[in-house]
């Protein structure tokens, strides 16, 4: 609607032009025996040429405006349509500039396996489940077909984030294996083997949903290396974990709760 306005005013004017044009061109012979005037020179800001200018400035403005609500509501209706969550209202946001630039970076979580790092991995899958409710299932869309209880009533539940730190956690358990899973057997190997594929796919997945956008470059680190590193300083708009935390940590249940078995 808004495009064909334009197109319409735009016609408008420049018809409107055109005839001025018209009118021009019969005077001209006598105008063009005359030396150019000042009045020659202001007479090509014609009001009507001006009118079409802020037409033209009013159109490209209104397209811009069209362009950046149709982005918007394409994520306002995919907010709509995702499924509520009880951790939802209580999730923030800030600017997150950490990146893991260091290719030997050591951190808590990262570097060869020790009791801290063990502490620091466990305390941060600790409220890894929650007890949720049947109201809390029913909105959130989850099935009642073969559902696990808790003993002391309520139902095992977890959030989306948690289910994926713990692939990770449980791909850093393959990668250091020696440490992690000394005498693994032929069937324990395979076990882990069909887990470990799930867990790559619920990263593949969770990556491509939240589609971060930062940019990238590379650089030569190590002049002498095949190729260079990937690098990047870019701000991302992250999730307060301490937001997702506290709630998770509010409604914690053991790591290994007590289930009714069917
Ligand atoms: C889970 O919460 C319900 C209330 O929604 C409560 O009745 C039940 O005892 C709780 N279960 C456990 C194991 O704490
Ligand atoms: C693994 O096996 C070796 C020898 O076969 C044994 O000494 C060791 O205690 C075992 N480790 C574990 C964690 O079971």
């Amino acid at each position: 609607m808004a495009v064909s306005f334009c197109r319409l005013s735009m016609s408008d004017s420049s018809s409107e032009n055109d005839e001025s044009d018209r009118l021009m061109e019969k005077g001209g012979s006598v105008e063009s025996l005359l030396p150019p005037t000042r009045n020659n020179v202001t007479n090509i800001f014609t009001w009507g040429r001006l009118y079409s200018l802020v037409l033209h400035i009013l159109c490209l403005g209104l397209i811009v405006a069209l362009w950046m609500s149709r982005q918007q509501s394409s994520y306002a209706a995919a907010l709509r349509g995702r499924s509520w969550s009880p951790a939802a209202k209580h999730v923030g946001y800030e600017v997150n500039v950490e990146h893991p630039m260091n290719y030997h970076g050591v951190n808590k979580y990262a570097g060869l396996p020790n009791a801290a790092q063990d502490a620091a991995w466990d305390a941060l899958i600790r409220p890894v489940y929650f007890n949720a409710s049947v109201e809390e299932l029913e909105m959130a869309g989850e099935s009642f077909e073969n559902i696990a209880e808790l003993t002391g009533g309520g139902y095992p539940a977890s959030l989306g984030a948690y289910h994926q730190l713990h692939c990770v956690r449980q791909l850093r358990f393959w990668i250091y294996r020696d440490y992690y899973y000394p005498n693994l057997t032929k069937a324990e190997d395979e076990y882990l083997h069909t887990h470990l594929d799930h867990c790559t796919e619920t990263l593949r997945l969770a990556i491509m949903c939240h589609g971060d956008t930062g940019m990238y470059s590379f650089s030569w680190m190590d002049p002498k290396a095949p190729k260079p590193m990937a690098q990047t300083s870019s701000k991302l708009a992250c999730v307060k974990w301490s937001s997702i935390e506290d709630y998770a940590r509010s409604r914690m249940i053991p790591t290994h709760p007590s289930l009714i078995h069917p």
